[in-house]
């Protein structure tokens, strides 16, 4: 292969670190732009009486305010449940929901006016924890329940038993790009919207239903966002909604960049969990029987919380086989804002579930969490079916763990720890090892579908387009890799072209890590269209067979001719052959019945396993990460220096949702960390003074992705797991909840342990 496999640079670094890389606030402001604000409830919940907005109007600036009841289509922007208003009416569900909007000459003015707004509210009780919710049966949707076997009697006969009780916060993705969509009127009614999307079909679809319009007249491009993270999945639609109302309402082109603690407060985050379970056990720490009662903060609304919650139930068994079990899951309806995706999508909470109790079973028998996890690993040929029927085909746990054990010489440093903190009285010292299973598609099983639109132009450059976008993951370098050794030319050959819904339709979101997966295929489809008919062309023009015509290295192999590529491609445009294509890919082999929460919903799996050392101070509950140890399976990797990217960062990632970052809610329902003055994300300090990363080698998928790659995006997040146990190692199992700031590492060294 030519360039695939190959540890390119991100197809944009030299633009993102020369500052030349164009967001959608970089573009070039149209002459009249007008710069929009979003007015807020400062109530959690509370029927509106009126909302006067005259000092608003009056501002110096000001140019046009907008409310629920001027939307000439349905007020709403929910994907798949229509319960998200774009602007409350008569119901404020969060402190934080858009009640209005305000259109002016500067963001200054915008903003400022936004805050005059006089609002006559009645407040109502709000409910502002899950816990509550499930008390009042307060829920955006049905509660589900995944049963196997008979968890009952294998609880009842078990040796051992635990009962416990734990929670694992939410998370702000806090992309360094805040939401922001600008909307430029078109001739004759069509309308232009920039939107910092993962999803542009879904936000062409939205702005259309919104204005009264079909999704014809709108078009929605995205070149690329400055991250994601699941963030602008669904509610990146609220701000281009708005943008599009307010641009039909006055004219005008209209831009809406929400300021970071608007962004913070108004949009969604990964749902906290209060996790419930009851395990039953053998002497070797294998579980026999369980049940799961999970119970999720789903926010005012039904978002994308249905599958985010299903893909919790899916990953409560991580790798671990549960033979007799049941898993309750509850959505909760807060009065606090909408959760939404956030990388891993449910499944880092379901896995923090299982890995909880792999550690309390250890805990409880005295054994080394790894032993404990080792025991209840699925097998390869027997105990390989998941609590959702699906066979595990692919498992590779086994030899991961066993090279990471020798790897990171797990065993010896674990006893130096034993010895250090015997020795050691204030600083106490922590490892653990945790395994990530991951499954990859979507689990609505029709999204699994990807479009791409391929042009080779006479001179034999090529222009790339598909479905996906760009958030900084490197999806768009892998793709052309992809085209690049399809048609055997330099990547450089290639110019890779933004999102744009009119050039290929209806694409899911990039979402579910399945970005290079489906659209590497698509493009690969479309490259191949093309690339059929110039074999056809030189077989006829050179007179030999087509099994003659072979691309590489930028020329063209025609039986004992060879010419460049595009000296072929010219040759072909003269003789009137077709050199754009469109390619589509759906993927194989999924699926899954919905009503019984069984069948297949994923085509394959990921696997990792990390090793993490800590150093916790037990006076002020601060810790440091000391070492990490990571082994990853991206199979055949397209890009091995993006996928260590993407490794590295949604480790990090994930060790913050478990230590540092902390959502915080005051009695009023208001959010009281929303800026990175009181919310905290990892920062450059807080890596690992020891930080090895490896890619497992030989590793083709088993099943037919492209080029035998294995999706990446989500998956390292939940490695992060490992600094959580090895901070309750260095505590030798105090009751800790996550995230494990230092008040709770303080607070659990305080007392309440168990037993
Ligand atoms: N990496 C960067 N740099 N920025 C992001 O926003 N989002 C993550 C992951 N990696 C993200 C990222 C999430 S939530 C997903 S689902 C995948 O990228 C999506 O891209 P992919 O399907 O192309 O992997
Ligand atoms: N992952 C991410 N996004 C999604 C999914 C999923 O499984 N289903 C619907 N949107
Ligand atoms: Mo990622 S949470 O599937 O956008």
């Amino acid at each position: 292969m030519g360039v695939s496999g190959k540890a390119l640079a991100h197809d944009s670094a030299h633009l993102h670190v020369t500052g030349q890389a164009a967001y959608t606030d970089d573009l070039p402001e149209p002459r009249d732009l007008l710069h929009l604000a979003v007015g807020m409830s400062s109530k959690a919940h509370a029927r509106i009486r009126n909302i006067d907005l005259s000092r608003v109007q009056d501002f110096a600036g000001v140019h046009a305010c907008f409310v629920a009841a001027e939307i000439p289509g349905e007020n709403n922007y929910g994907p798949i449940v229509h319960d998200d208003p774009i602007f409350a009416d008569e119901l404020a569900q969060y402190a934080g929901q858009p009640l209005f909007a305000v259109a002016a000459t500067s963001v200054d003015a915008a903003r400022k006016a936004a805050r005059l707004a006089e609002v006559d509210y009645e407040e109502l009780e709000a409910i502002l924890d899950p816990a509550t919710a499930v008390a009042r049966e307060s829920f955006v949707l049905p509660s589900q329940e995944i049963h196997r076997g008979e968890p009952e009697q294998a609880l009842a006969a078990a040796p051992h038993r635990l009962q416990r009780h734990t929670s694992v916060g939410g998370q702000d993705q806090f992309y360094l790009e805040g939401h922001i969509a600008m909307a430029l009127p078109q001739e004759d009614g069509g309308l232009l919207i920039y939107s910092s999307t993962q999803h542009p079909d879904e936000v062409q679809q939205l702005a259309a239903d919104v204005t009264g319009r079909s999704a014809k007249d709108v078009v929605v491009i995205c070149r690329r966002m400055g991250g994601a993270f699941g963030g602008k999945e669904s509610q990146a639609a609220l701000i281009a909604c708005i943008a599009a109302l307010m641009s039909d309402k006055t004219g005008r082109p209209c831009k809406l960049r929400l300021d970071r603690d608007d962004d913070m407060v108004m949009t969604g985050k990964r749902h906290d969990f209060e996790i419930d379970y009851d395990v039953g056990f053998d002497d070797e720490g294998r579980i026999l029987g369980i049940d799961f009662a999970l119970a999720a903060r789903c926010g005012m609304s039904a978002d994308l919380s249905g599958p985010v919650n299903d893909r919790a139930m899916f990953h409560c068994d991580n790798t671990y086989y549960l033979e007799n079990v049941r898993i309750t899951s509850h959505r909760c309806k807060t009065n606090t804002v909408s959760n939404t995706a956030f990388r891993g999508f449910g499944g880092p909470q379901g896995m923090f579930a299982i890995e909880h109790v792999m550690d309390e079973i250890a805990r409880h028998l005295g054994k080394d969490p790894l032993a404990v996890r080792r025991s209840n690993f699925y097998g390869t040929d027997e105990r390989n079916v998941t609590h959702y029927q699906q066979t595990i085909e692919d498992n590779i746990i086994h030899d991961i763990v066993d090279e990471l054990v020798l790897s990171s010489d797990y065993a010896a440093r674990r006893d130096d720890i034993r010895a250090f903190n015997a020795n050691s009285k204030v600083l106490k010292k922590g490892i653990a090892l945790t395994p990530v299973k991951f499954g990859i598609s979507f689990t609505s099983t029709h999204l699994n579908q990807a479009g791409a639109l391929v042009h080779v132009y006479k001179d034999g450059s090529v222009q790339l387009n598909h479905g996906g976008t760009e958030m900084g993951q490197g999806l768009y370098i892998k793709v052309a890799q992809v085209v690049a050794d399809e048609f055997g030319i330099d990547i450089d050959a290639i110019r890779i072209t933004a999102a744009d819904t009119s050039k290929v339709p209806n694409a899911s979101a990039t979402a579910a890590s399945s970005g290079t997966d489906m659209n590497g295929m698509a493009a690969r489809a479309a490259a191949r269209k093309i690339k059929a008919r110039l074999i056809e062309f030189a077989a006829r023009h050179y007179g030999i067979n087509e099994s003659a015509v072979e691309f590489s290295s930028g020329e063209v192999v025609a039986g004992k001719q060879t010419v460049s590529f595009e000296k072929l491609v010219r040759l072909a445009w003269l003789d009137r052959v077709s050199l754009s294509a469109t390619g589509y890919y759906k993927t194989p082999k999924i699926n899954y019945d919905h009503d019984t929460l069984s069948g297949r919903p994923f085509f394959y799996y990921a696997y990792g396993a990390a090793v993490s050392e800590v150093i916790v101070d037990t006076l002020s509950g601060e810790h440091r990460i000391l070492r990490v140890d990571i082994l990853h399976d991206c199979g055949d990797s397209l890009n091995p220096a993006i996928d260590i990217g993407q490794v590295e960062g949604g480790f990090v990632q994930g060790a913050g949702w478990l230590t540092t970052e902390e959502l915080c809610w005051n009695e009023a329902g208001q959010l009281t960390t929303h800026a990175p003055s009181t919310y905290k994300i990892p920062v450059s300090s807080d890596l690992a003074i020891d930080f090895r990363v490896k890619l497992l080698q030989n590793a083709n998928n088993a099943e037919d992705t492209i080029y035998r790659s294995k999706a990446v995006g989500e998956p390292p997040l939940m490695l992060g797991l490992s600094v959580y146990h090895a901070i309750r190692d260095a505590l030798s199992g105090a009751n800790l909840n996550a995230p494990a700031t230092p008040e709770a590492v303080l607070g659990a060294l305080a007392g309440d342990r168990h037993e």
